[in-house]
């Protein structure tokens, strides 16, 4: 395996180019699903989760060719409705073919995806809302099977909590039901925003966007004529970046980012005492002279993302006071804690909600990478270690973080993957 020797202390500078969203490629991956022409999306990161996902595709019958971020796919040729276990239990967010393939085909059979890392992971608001809409769902060995011989129809769908993945599945269910679906407590964040504009642009009526309240007409089962288009900037790697900058007292400059995505990072990062100047899709971080504490809720967007926690986690141990960091999405995205305290931060959990009291000094070691961004929070620390920090298990960073090290090599950092 893999890891990641990352000697600190470390200043950055220069500029680094954001790739395009992970979390808005997934569902715009399975969109496709419902068209029947080949569509080209630009701007596609080329990072594990991806390649996960077209490998269910095309499993399913689909074919592509994703070459420098650009991907062609054509799903005209999907015959395979089963998304099997091998490849769900990788990549949860497989979850995703779930509303296209039941929506276009009738039935479909997609392996439960499991929990993973940072907590349980249910998908029964998912499966509540194609009921909902006149499927039939059954669990039997570790498999969703749903059924809807006469297609979804329109329903009335209010989600119990805010899912992202669980509205985005409605959505392109509702895209292809007979009549007209009203969903309420959507989740709003940019990567459902970006996935209901190619719906409307590519002709399906669809109002309320960017609201908890969609209103979508569906076509009646016919397949759409999708446009193509360019994935939105990753807004979570964008702060990751951001906070590499207040952690090594760098100043770095983001280019090919959406500033108004990161609003509520941005608003932390000042309150810290940082300074972000924003351009229409640039940002550049101006450190802080002496980072002070910080309190932090993660909710759903627009307020402070939970994809943000650990790297802020990170960031806190170089600030002076205590800071609070109150996780409210997952009830188990503290593994990076027992890391960073290795290499020396001082962190007290209660529940759900973790002090950090800095500054502390950190020393490098040999830490353990455990989900995707807690990975990241290790990287951020290191940076800031005095010493050498080996960071194991970097198959998590290879699913959302496109060449992190030559993206930080690039701004000065002194980082090289290894084999163990
Ligand atoms: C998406 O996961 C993201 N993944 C996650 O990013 C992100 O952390 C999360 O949204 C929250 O913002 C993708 O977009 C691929 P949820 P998702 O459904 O959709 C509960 C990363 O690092 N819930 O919004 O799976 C759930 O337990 C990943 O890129 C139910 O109870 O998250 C959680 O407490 C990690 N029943 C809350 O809702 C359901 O049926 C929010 O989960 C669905 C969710």
């Amino acid at each position: 395996m893999n890891y990641l020797r990352i000697q600190g202390p470390t200043k950055l500078s220069g500029t680094v180019t954001i790739s395009g969203a992970k979390n808005a490629a997934l569902p715009l991956i399975t969109l496709t699903l419902l068209g029947h022409n080949p569509i080209t999306m630009s701007n596609v990161p080329e990072v594990a989760d991806i390649k996960t996902l077209l490998k269910l595709l095309s499993n399913l019958g689909a074919s592509y060719t994703l070459e420098n971020h650009v991907l062609k796919i054509d799903t005209s040729t999907v015959n395979n409705t089963m998304a099997n276990y091998d490849i769900v239990k990788t990549m949860r967010a497989s979850i995703l073919v779930l509303g296209p393939l039941l929506a276009r085909f009738g039935h479909c059979e997609v392996s439960l995806p499991g929990g993973c890392a940072i907590g349980q992971r249910p998908i029964d608001l998912h499966l509540k809302a194609m009921e909902a809409m006149g499927a039939t769902i059954t669990i039997h060995a570790g498999y969703v099977h749903a059924v809807a011989p006469k297609g979804l129809k329109g329903a009335h769908i209010i989600f119990d909590k805010i899912t992202v993945t669980g509205t985005a599945n409605v959505v392109m269910a509702a895209a292809l039901a007979h009549g007209k679906s009203v969903l309420v407590n959507c989740a709003k964040e940019p990567e459902v925003v970006q996935l209901c504009e190619i719906l409307r642009n590519s002709g399906i009526d669809i109002t309320g966007i960017g609201t908890s309240e969609l209103t979508i007409v569906g076509t009646g089962g016919k397949t759409i004529d999708m446009v193509d288009f360019e994935v939105i900037p990753d807004r979570i790697e964008a702060g990751t970046y951001m906070c590499a900058a207040a952690i090594t007292d760098s100043i770095v400059t983001l280019e090919r980012v959406r500033p108004d995505h990161l609003d509520a990072v941005t608003a932390k990062l000042e309150q810290m005492g940082c300074r972000v100047e924003c351009s229409e899709n640039t940002m550049t971080v101006y450190p802080a002279t002496e980072l002070k504490h910080v309190n932090i809720v993660t909710q759903e967007y627009p307020a402070f993302p939970t994809d943000m926690q650990a790297q802020f986690m990170a960031l806190a141990i170089r600030a002076k006071g205590a800071s609070t960091i109150d996780e409210r999405l997952f009830e188990n995205r503290f593994m990076h804690v027992s890391e960073l305290q290795r290499l020396g931060a001082n962190i007290k959990l209660s529940g759900h909600v973790a002090t950090v009291i800095g500054p502390c000094e950190l020393a490098g070691a040999d830490v353990m990478a455990t989900d995707l961004r807690a990975s990241s929070a290790l990287v951020l620390a290191a940076m800031a270690a005095e010493g050498t920090t080996n960071v194991h298990r970097i198959y998590h960073l290879d699913r959302g973080y496109e060449n992190l090290e030559e993206k930080l090599r690039t701004l000065g950092a002194q980082i090289e993957r290894l084999q163990e």
